[in-house]
């Protein structure tokens, strides 16, 4: 299909790239594409088979063998299927959480991935957000936006996140946790979360979301 476009936003975990930019895809009217839920749900098949989340062969076997499908109803949350189950719910458990970088930081896991996440966006013009989407999945992509917070800002949005959902949270495990996410994102031999040269960046630490999808809005208008 011709005419397609892709619109990324990378950056850390906690800036908000998802709720920002499956805001900015429905103000363009624009599919949306979370590729950290694809890595979750592949996260929730290693757990449940109980495969050793360091073997990597396994892993890329696993991966080979899965369907992962993101449904994207137009005001609806984005459903994530894991072989045509409905997972939209346990990738966000703190297990699935705190093992996703296992799986991401596989290089074998990364290609399918990829391949996976192109042909997505062969298919229809869209928003995607995650790490390396700018600098690898699509260096071609129209408008790249790299979105950061400060670190407390963000640890700070995890916890309003969760609390809002009725969970019990351990400020100081989840601080912990995230600066461990960092850490494996940043460093991964591939695939690293990396700022691509020719991205916008946002520092959303003293915006809101509206306002952090405006200024993007305004960057793709060319009237920023
Ligand atoms: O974006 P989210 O926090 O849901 O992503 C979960 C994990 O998946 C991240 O911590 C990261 O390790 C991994 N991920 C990735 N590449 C992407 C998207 C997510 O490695 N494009």
């Amino acid at each position: 299909m011709d005419n397609v476009i892709v619109i990324t936003v990378d950056g850390p975990a906690g800036a908000g790239k998802s709720t920002v930019a499956k805001k900015l895809a429905k103000k363009l009217g624009l599919g949306f594409m979370d590729t950290g839920a694809m890595y979750r749900a592949l996260t929730v098949k290693a757990l449940r088979r109980k495969i050793k989340l360091d073997d990597e062969m396994s892993l890329v076997a696993l991966a080979h063998e899965t369907h992962i499908d993101l449904v994207d109803e137009s005001g609806a949350a984005l459903k994530v299927l894991l072989d045509g189950e409905d997972v939209s719910e346990a990738i966000r458990s703190s297990e699935v959480t705190n093992n996703t970088f296992y799986i991401a930081r596989a290089p074998g896991v990364r290609e399918v991935m990829v391949h996976w996440q192109r042909e997505m966006g062969k298919r229809r013009s869209m928003v995607g957000d995650g790490r390396d989407l700018g600098t690898v999945v699509f260096p071609g992509a129209a408008h790249k936006f790299y979105l950061d917070a400060d670190f407390k800002v963000r640890c700070q949005r995890r916890i309003d996140e969760l609390k809002a959902k009725g969970q019990k949270v351990d400020e100081a495990a989840l601080e912990k946790d995230l600066a461990e996410r960092d850490r494996c994102d940043f460093t991964r031999k591939v695939g690293p979360l990396k700022k691509a040269d020719d991205a916008i960046l946002i520092d959303s630490t003293r915006m809101t979301i509206d306002e952090a999808v405006e200024t993007m809005v305004k960057h793709i208008q060319g009237m920023a």
